[in-house]
């Protein structure tokens, strides 16, 4: 790997002792499918162990330090310039339904941008990193977006919204226009794997609407890192901070990219 910095150690530390903590609970709620009572319950105390775990690691070693996380209250650094983004169990859904595709996502942001990430699939031991400017890699590979330019190639990955989400009527048009003219569209339920995997060039592009800061942070950085376009949702500003003020995201390779966008509905 290009860099490595001592805070990029912590958090992969960090995401590997969750990940155990989650690769183990994961097998009981295989079991749990059959009672009819199911593993809500047991999911939720499983996403909170992993928080827990996480939290402790990051805010033991850096104190001062802001965290955003979706299990519990935002806390304001001693230093306001940087704050951990993290989402402890990122595919909640599949977590709960026995579908080994799930992943822990830690982002390090300084001055409101993010400038280290890491995501960690824990059923398929993949550990996506990236640094600002030290590129990105998957178990120490390098990787790199897709070369794909004919839409007629090329695999997208979205998220289609759920329960009270008002973006479905706009993600369907979305999805009947682009369907008839790509290779296929995936709906896997880990926003912060779809990313990660447009930077590893198996997807050639993703968008979402209405995701939260901590679904998109790390791999915001890892698909950049990659050489993948991502932007905001909403043609002509400029992309940065603004897609996780906005929520919502498009991330493709460059060839493909105007292309795409051009196809998803702006606001
Ligand atoms: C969800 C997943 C999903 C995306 C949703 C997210 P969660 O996160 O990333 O793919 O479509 O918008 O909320 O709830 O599993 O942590
Ligand atoms: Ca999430």
């Amino acid at each position: 790997m290009a860099i490595q910095t001592p805070a990029l150690n912590v958090m992969v530390a960090a995401a590997r002792k969750a990940g155990r903590s989650l690769a183990r609970d994961f097998g009981e709620v295989e079991n749990l499918q059959v009672s009819v009572k199911g593993a809500g319950d047991f999911v939720s105390a499983a996403d909170l162990r992993a928080e827990k775990i996480i939290r402790e690691e990051l805010m033991h070693a850096r104190p001062a330090y802001g965290w955003l996380g979706e299990e519990s209250e935002e806390v304001k650094g001693k230093d306001p310039t940087r704050r951990w983004i993290v989402d402890p169990l990122d595919g909640t859904t599949n977590f709960l339904h026995g579908l080994p595709h799930f992943a822990i996502s830690i982002a390090l942001e300084h001055k409101g941008e993010v400038v280290s990430a890491v995501i960690l699939d824990p059923a398929k031991e993949e550990m996506f990193v990236a640094e600002k400017g030290g590129g990105a890699f998957v178990n120490d590979r390098r990787l790199r977006v897709s070369a794909r330019k004919e839409m007629s190639e090329a695999v997208f990955a979205t998220g289609v919204p759920f329960g009270s989400k008002r973006t479905l009527p706009i993600t369907l048009k979305e999805l009947a226009r682009l369907m008839p003219q790509c290779a296929g569209v995936r709906r896997f339920g880990s926003a912060a794997l779809d990313l990660a995997y447009v930077a590893a060039g198996r997807y050639d592009g993703f968008w979402e609407r209405e995701i939260q800061p901590w679904d998109m942070a790390a791999g915001i950085l890892i698909a950049k890192e990659a050489g993948a376009l991502v932007t905001d949702l909403s043609p002509g500003k400029a992309p940065g901070l603004d897609m996780m003020e906005r929520g919502d995201i498009v991330a493709a390779n460059p060839n493909i990219f105007e292309k795409f966008r051009s196809e998803l509905g702006g606001d």
